[in-house]
């Protein structure tokens, strides 16, 4: 459909990440399945190429998922897109089984995403941000309501607008550090690591410490253990040392597509229970091989008697004090009531993340999002935000659901089945308006 000279998309979506690129596979088979009124997209993306979490792309890390939960197979097992479609097309399939695994490296996966979005890229403008939506001020009485993207591409000047019936947000997760430390060449959160590593001398790197107990953490500790043989590094834990990540087969069904049901039409003390008793499924926690492996090496150093592997468990870090190449933490310690300082050439805080918000981008529009008693955004099943009028076009988070959704929000777990949803709730709505499109 068009205003004037304009093109109003069925949906934009705003980020390129697994999840949008999911969206795109899903309104793709869409398309196929009735051809008469498919819907159209366009989809922004602020990096100058496809990545996902390209900065972690560590040697040999692997997912966290079954390769099953691609962006595709669980919603549509045929589908051209799946992983097995990839193993095959890359001449690998055979051999990708002869592994006997169900979790391929990141990086693997990483060239599956590629594959995948190749199908895409006239959809997409890379160097492109979305800095904000707004609803055009006057629109035409009766007229059908379309949303204004405003999109500043890297390198131009200004912004111009897009205009779409939907939106879907998917900008990804945001890098949380410490309460009152900055990042700066010596002081790195884990999301831009490899970047950071990549570009400092590394005959500066004597002492090097790695904030957190999640899987950046212990991933990044390892990493710098293999990279720098003669660097001393230490890991401040905030717990009694890494904890497992629970990927057992009951406990995994909180990822379940199922489960998204369990808790969104659960009561608080059903949404409750499954925090209190799930959160270890992925916040915090590491893989049981990856503890493993750093416990062998802490513990082959102590045989040798050369440790330069270094533990500080149930340690926080208080602050940080910055001097030309010089960094001083300071560190609370819950074994005493002593506070110490350690001074190394480079902190990596692998401190984690905080969920997806997409209030800066709705900007004024917020006001027609409905939120409940704490505050938080009120979401349709279907994933779109509650409105009132006049907002009357469909706002879809990929990402900031976890208390609607639960657990599988910033997830890969659930991709597939999510983003058809998102597909199909468009296509209904396009229906209802304009009987005969579905
Ligand atoms: P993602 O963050 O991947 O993508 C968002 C995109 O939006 C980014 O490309 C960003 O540049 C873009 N963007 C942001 N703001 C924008 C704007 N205003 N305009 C335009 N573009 C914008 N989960 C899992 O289930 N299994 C796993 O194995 C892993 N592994 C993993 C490794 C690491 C290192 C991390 C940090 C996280 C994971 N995760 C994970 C969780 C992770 O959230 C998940 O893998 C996906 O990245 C989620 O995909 P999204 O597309 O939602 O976000
Ligand atoms: P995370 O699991 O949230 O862990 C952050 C850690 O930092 C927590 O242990 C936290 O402890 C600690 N922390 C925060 N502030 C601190 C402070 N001031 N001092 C000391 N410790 C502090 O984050 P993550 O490890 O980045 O993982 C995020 C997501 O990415 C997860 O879903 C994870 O599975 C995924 N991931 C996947 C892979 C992979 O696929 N291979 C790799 C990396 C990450 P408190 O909770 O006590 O504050």
């Amino acid at each position: 459909m068009r205003t004037g000279a304009q093109v109003i998309h069925d949906v934009v979506g705003v980020g390129f990440g697994p999840s949008n690129l999911s969206l795109a596979t899903a309104l793709e088979e869409h398309r196929t399945d009735v051809p008469e009124h498919p819907l159209t997209a366009a989809f922004f993306e602020r990096q100058p190429a496809f990545g996902w979490h390209r900065n972690m792309l560590l040697p040999s890390t692997t997912m966290q998922v079954s390769f099953l939960k691609d962006l595709v197979t669980f919603r549509n097992p045929s589908s051209r897109f799946s992983f097995v479609s990839y193993l095959h097309a890359a001449g690998r399939l055979a051999n990708f089984v002869n592994t006997h695994t169900f979790f391929p490296t990141r990086q693997e996966f990483h060239q599956y995403l590629e594959w995948v979005e190749e199908n895409f890229s006239d959809r997409v403008s890379y160097n492109s941000e979305v800095v904000g939506i707004t609803l055009p001020p006057e629109p035409a009485p009766g007229a059908d309501q379309y949303l204004r993207i405003e999109v500043r591409d890297r390198g131009g000047s200004g912004t111009r607008l897009v205009h779409a019936r939907n939106v879907a947000v998917s900008t990804g997760l945001v890098p949380r550090m410490p309460v009152g430390v900055d990042r700066d060449d010596r002081v790195w959160h884990s999301s831009e690591f490899l970047d950071r590593f990549r570009q400092t001398d590394l005959q500066d790197l004597r002492r090097v410490a790695v904030v957190g107990a999640g899987q950046s953490a212990a991933e990044i500790a390892r990493f710098l253990h293999d990279t720098l043989p003669h660097t001393q590094i230490f890991a401040i834990v905030p717990s009694y040392g890494y904890s497992i990540a629970d990927s057992t087969p009951f406990a995994n069904q909180v990822f379940d597509p199922e489960a998204v049901d369990h808790y969104y039409f659960g009561t608080d003390r059903t949404r409750d229970a499954f925090w209190q008793y799930h959160k270890n499924t992925n916040y915090s926690v590491v893989d049981d091989d990856v503890i493993r492996d750093l416990h062998r090496r802490v513990y082959d150093e102590d045989v040798r008697g050369s440790k330069r592997l270094h533990f500080l468990n149930l340690t926080r870090v208080s602050d940080v004090k910055r001097a030309g190449n010089e960094t001083r933490v300071s560190l609370e310690s819950l074994l005493d009531t002593e506070s110490q300082e350690l001074d190394v050439d480079a902190l990596v805080c692998a401190t984690g993340y905080d969920a997806m918000d997409p209030s800066g981008l709705l900007g004024d529009l917020d006001r027609y999002c409905l939120r409940d008693a704490a505050g938080r955004y009120q979401v349709g099943r279907d994933y779109r935000l509650v409105t009132t009028p006049p907002l009357t076009c469909g706002i879809y988070l990929q990402g900031g659901t976890e208390h609607t959704h639960g657990l599988t929000s910033s997830l890969l777990s659930n991709i597939a089945v999510r983003s058809g949803e998102i597909a199909h709730s468009i296509g209904r709505r396009r229906a209802e308006e304009e009987p005969g499109a579905a």
